[in-house]
């Protein structure tokens, strides 16, 4: 007999309800099922209300993202255990059960100007060299999903006029180190605080494409 599995996940409909609060929901447990699994078993099988969103389902669209037992993980990237608790991105406003809006997030990634700026050369001269050596951190900053689990696991307050957030400063990372990029970049570092990183590292430990933000701020630092 197949064995079931037991999970708990965060419901909140603003229509309906005053407040949050937890659901418990059964599914049947296989080794190798994802956390992505569960809920889509949970929505098709049981509770078809259940709000979460996904697209790709192979850990690159950035979108499925939620904290699972209490550590912000990409869902359909994530093993499912038996015993699980899924809690929409902390630092994120809910619309809806798992579902957060995005168009703070990138109100606030839309100021960051995250395109190449060239004020003096001519960008028609091709083609360009850049060493191996300053395109390394640029290549790992790509693989950036915008997933914003680090930003769920960073202690620190982020927003508007507080702290960018692991995630803002991985995208910045980009263009502040591209030795190609012409715009003086140093004024965003200090409009997002920069300096309140604590280097607690819990960023890098949960970002499921190896990223490293903790790194990328403290290249940061020390590039400005
Ligand atoms: S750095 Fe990693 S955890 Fe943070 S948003 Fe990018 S992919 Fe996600
Ligand atoms: S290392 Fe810095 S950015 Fe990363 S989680 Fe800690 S305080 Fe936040
Ligand atoms: S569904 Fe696209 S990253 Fe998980």
């Amino acid at each position: 007999m197949m064995e079931q599995g037991k999970v708990k996940i965060f419901r909140f409909d603003p229509d309906k309800d005053k407040a949050p609060h937890y659901e418990t929901y059964s599914f049947p447990f296989e080794n190798g099922m994802t956390v992505l699994d569960v809920l889509l078993y949970v929505r098709n099988h049981t509770d078809s209300t259940l709000s979460f969103t996904y697209c790709c389902r192979n850990g690159h669209c950035g979108l499925c993202g939620v904290i699972a037992n209490k550590v912000p993980c990409l869902s359909c990237h994530e093993a499912a255990v038996q015993e699980l608790t899924i809690d929409p991105l902390d630092k994120q406003t809910v619309v809806r059960d798992l579902l957060i809006e995005q168009s703070i997030y990138t109100s606030r990634i839309g100021k960051l100007k995250l395109f190449m700026c060239r004020e003096k050369t001519d960008a028609l001269v091709r083609p360009e060299f850049i060493s191996t050596e300053s395109f390394e951190p640029i290549k790992i900053a790509s693989r950036c999903v915008e997933c914003k689990c680090c930003d769920a696991a960073c202690p620190l307050e982020i927003g508007e006029d507080k702290f960018l957030g692991p995630s803002g400063f991985v995208l910045l990372t980009r263009h502040f180190l591209d030795p190609r990029d012409e715009l003086d970049r140093n004024y965003l570092l200090k409009d997002g605080n920069i300096e309140h990183c604590i280097h607690c590292g819990r960023c890098t430990r949960v970002c499921p494409h190896n990223v490293d933000p903790e790194n990328m701020i403290s290249r940061l630092q020390a590039h400005r």
